[in-house]
């Protein structure tokens, strides 16, 4: 087998970690989650849930990937004894299912930078909307995830260092650099300090009242947008090179994210105030409907509309790398399969997987639903306890390297993965399921009656 690959710099790990974390989920799938269940109660849980819960599991997922030097698979394979060797299967099957859609809505992103770019953005909401429609799924949305795909492939296929480091070092700075600017543009929109209060004052009350939709829908939120939970971050540490500090590398990525979805929302919120548009309808068309319903309403919009819709194609190209290779990886590793047949196979079953989603927007439902409500959950629960009850020993003992003086912050991750994660992933694991029985007995049930 030829020799594993490392990262070549420093910040080429800590960018392809952001470039991962920076994608749909900040852009796409946050402000719509803020604005389905109640602005600042979202944020709030939210942020609590980033810091307490996703903070440690991502800890945990480099500990194991350093440790191994190990795809997820393989990783788990070393590690474990018994039922956990197997637990990386369960990785690799959440991955080729996320990537398979990933890309349909990245194809949305692509067709929406020709519309700016044709000036054919809509004013009017309700013909936004149908035009959404028409672009989110049939032929369109086919041949547009096909194209996005096509350039994951490409990516993936040049390798760690020649493919994704090099592309990250572009793509993470310009997203930022775009978004700041947006939000600039935002703040001095009419409607922005409404905006402003709905989503930065919480109310106690929204949040004592709603709980049990906000606490699943804010922790699928913090896996999906952290990219953990299916072995992203195990895999990128698995190419670390030499011992860094994991706690600090960890804390840099999750600030970059959390604070790029952060000004997502003060790009967002202003343009839906400002056309009075309520936050909580939008659903997974908001930016695609009411943004560029605003869009079409603004001078210059479609250039901006353009740049923001380019934005978003980068940060979701950025991250669908990340997903496909940990499917890579797995073959490169275990399977003794060259690089590129590995790139090419893969790619093509995960986009054959993903075009039962380009036929009705409610299959995008059935299986992201499934991915961020159960899977990604699931798969970071499965973490804390391996880690935190399991093999807590090597972990401390992995965390240490590159740490001068852990002092009691290793006992206190320890702690947060045994007890908090554990209960806090248990109850959303359970509500998960729950939600998810009745989506699939409600609106999927629904349209199967309406189509069959
Ligand atoms: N984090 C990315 C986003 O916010 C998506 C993503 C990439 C992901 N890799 C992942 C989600 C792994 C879950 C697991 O768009």
């Amino acid at each position: 087998m030829a020799q594993r690959e490392t990262w070549a710099t420093r910040t080429g790990f800590i960018l392809a970690a952001v470039g991962s974390a920076v994608g749909l989920g900040n852009i796409w799938r946050f402000p719509f989650q803020v604005g389905q269940e109640g602005g600042a109660a979202f944020l709030v849980i939210y942020l609590l849930l980033i810091i307490a819960i996703g903070f440690p599991v991502m800890i945990a997922e480099f500990v194991i990937g350093r440790r191994t030097n190990r795809n997820p698979v393989g990783a788990l394979q070393r590690l474990g004894s018994g039922t956990w060797r197997y637990v990386g299967w369960l990785f690799f099957a959440t991955g080729f299912l996320i990537l398979s859609y990933y890309s349909v809505v990245a194809g949305w992103t692509l067709r929406y930078v020709l519309l700016g770019l044709q000036g054919d953005f809509i004013a009017d909401v309700g013909e936004a909307e149908a035009q959404f429609v028409s672009v989110a799924s049939g032929l369109d949305a086919l041949l547009f995830h096909a194209i996005f795909m096509a350039a994951v492939l490409a990516v993936v296929g040049f390798g760690v260092r020649r493919g994704i480091e090099l592309a990250v070092k572009v793509l993470v700075p310009a997203i930022i650099a775009i978004l700041v600017g947006l939000a600039i543009y935002s703040f001095t929109l009419a409607g922005a300090s409404e905006a402003y209060s709905y989503y930065l004052s919480p109310d106690l009350g929204t949040i004592a009242d709603n709980w049990r939709s906000i606490l699943p829908a804010a922790a699928g939120q913090a896996f999906f947008t952290l990219s953990l939970g299916m072995g992203v971050m195990i895999t990128y540490a698995s190419y670390l090179g030499e011992d860094r500090n994991l706690a600090e590398d960890g804390g840099i990525i999750i600030g970059l994210d959390t604070g790029i979805a952060f000004i997502v929302g003060l790009v967002v919120f202003p343009i839906f105030f400002t056309a009075g548009v309520d936050p909580a309808d939008p659903g997974a068309g908001a930016i695609f409907v009411t943004l560029a319903a605003a869009f079409g309403d603004l001078t210059f919009g479609w250039l901006l509309g353009a740049i923001f819709f380019a934005t978003v194609a980068i940060a979701a190209l950025s991250s669908a790398i990340s997903i496909l290779e940990v499917v890579v990886s797995y073959l490169v590793d275990e399977r003794d399969i060259d690089r590129l047949p590995a790139t090419l196979g893969i790619g093509t079953a995960i986009f054959v997987v993903g075009l039962p989603t380009t036929l009705d927007l409610v299959l995008i439902d059935l299986y992201d639903k499934l991915v961020n409500d159960i899977l990604l959950v699931l798969g970071g629960l499965i973490l804390a306890v391996f880690v935190g009850w399991i093999i807590y020993e090597t972990a401390l003992d992995e965390l240490e390297k590159g740490v001068r003086d852990l002092g009691s912050m290793g006992a206190a991750w320890i702690w947060f993965l045994r007890i908090p994660a554990v209960i806090g992933l248990l109850v959303v694991v359970a509500l998960g399921i729950l939600g998810y029985y009745e989506f699939l007995t409600g609106d999927f049930a629904d349209w199967i009656g309406d189509t069959i």
